[in-house]
């Protein structure tokens, strides 16, 4: 493995890596307000009076008050009866499956991210991978019947694009099934009240616990880690799913929770997130703006209002060659060789915050038309 880079100070739109300042557009902190100071100041503050872990299990003495304040905050935010907050975002897709319980036929999108995946071998039946967003492979392979548990992204990590979900409970109508799900990228970005995906399209209130649609269970998982502006994975919903998902795993009584420094800035961050509702007005704008200067060079970026999404200009070759012009320049665009659900080719992956002004955008727009 070649040498990581190093990031050498608090994420944003301008970042230090291996001793340069970066006009940065990487990574997966979408609201921008994991560095900010008050997030930082909470952390502190909850390092200071209980050191760095309670040492105990929440089952044990180890539930402090960061953890039951982040949980209240994540309800209110996600408008659920409770929501149970743990390790990680990674580990969100087995929490669930647990929760789901025991399958028989498990189908999950070939383009799903690795957690999902490997998630997948954990719920009991057969597993069974169905072509990349297509709703019609799924139908084919979920006609095989018995309980039928369905995993995806709800949004692309790298390329930006949506499950096909109205076409996925068309797929499934009429089947014992559940579509499970995973809106890291979705939380806090998408729908009217930054619920993800499902809340975009009007099914929040039939996740986790709510209503089947032509009798499909729908579930959802997610991080605190992108866009929310904490760390840790979260599972909303009503209380009697939540409850299923903190029993679902011997994780509340068999490990040492969050930390309650992390926990407290993470739940600072969420307060932040639902006092400043600007800030997804302000990232919509400059989601819109950068995707609009794209195509204006004649390249395609999807159409979704996703914080980051995936362009494949040309080769491989071609796209590492904008991406170390562009470094020259004093610019940080990631290109992604590989990674669960991009083209062969590779991805430069565009991620936009509401802290990067209207000059930086047009300033990669404009040095990226001069490589093109
Ligand atoms: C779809 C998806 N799920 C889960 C994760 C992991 O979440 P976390 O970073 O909170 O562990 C990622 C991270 O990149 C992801 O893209």
């Amino acid at each position: 493995m070649s040498r990581p880079h190093l990031m050498q100070s608090r994420s944003g739109p301008e970042t230090v890596i291996d001793g340069v300042t970066y006009l940065y557009f990487g990574g997966t902190s979408y609201l921008g307000i994991q560095s900010r100071d008050e997030v930082v100041a909470a952390g502190c503050a909850a390092l200071e009076k209980y050191g760095l872990h309670t040492g105990t299990s929440r089952a044990g003495y180890g539930t402090s008050d960061p953890l039951l304040d982040i949980e209240r905050r994540a309800a209110e935010f996600f408008g659920t009866e409770d929501a149970f907050y743990f390790g990680s975002g990674y580990v969100a897709n087995h929490v669930m499956v647990g929760a789901l319980g025991d399958a028989d036929l498990i189908l999950v999108d070939e383009g799903a991210h690795f957690c999902v995946r490997e998630a997948a071998r954990l719920g009991g039946g057969e597993v069974v991978t169905f072509k990349h967003r297509d709703p019609a492979d799924l139908k084919r392979l979920s006609a095989r019947g018995g309980k039928v548990l369905v995993m995806a992204d709800a949004v692309g990590p790298s390329s930006g694009t949506l499950a096909p979900v109205a076409e996925y409970l068309a797929a499934l109508d009429g089947l014992e099934a559940t579509l499970l799900l995973d809106d890291a990228h979705g939380f806090g970005v998408l729908g009217p009240d930054g619920r993800g995906l499902l809340d975009a399209l009007g099914l929040w209130e039939n996740t986790n616990g709510g209503a089947a649609v032509g009798g499909v269970e729908i579930a959802v998982c997610g991080t605190l880690a992108k866009a929310l502006g904490g760390f840790g994975g979260i599972v909303p919903g009503t209380r009697e799913f939540v409850g299923r998902a903190r029993r679902s795993s011997h994780y509340f009584d068999g490990a040492s929770p969050q930390p309650p420094a992390i926990t407290a800035a993470a739940a600072r961050a969420l307060e932040i997130v639902m006092a400043e509702p600007e800030l997804r007005t302000r990232l919509r704008a400059n989601t819109l703006r950068l995707r609009a200067g794209l195509r204006e060079l004649g390249l395609s970026a999807p159409e979704t209002e996703t914080a980051q999404f995936g362009v494949t200009v040309g080769d491989t070759d071609q796209m590492r060659g904008i991406h170390q012009a562009l470094k020259e320049h004093g610019i940080l665009l990631p290109f992604v060789p590989a990674y669960s659900g991009i083209p062969r080719e590779g991805v430069l992956r565009f991620a936009v915050t509401p802290a990067h002004t209207d000059a930086q955008i047009d300033r990669l727009l404009s040095e990226l038309g001069s490589l093109l």
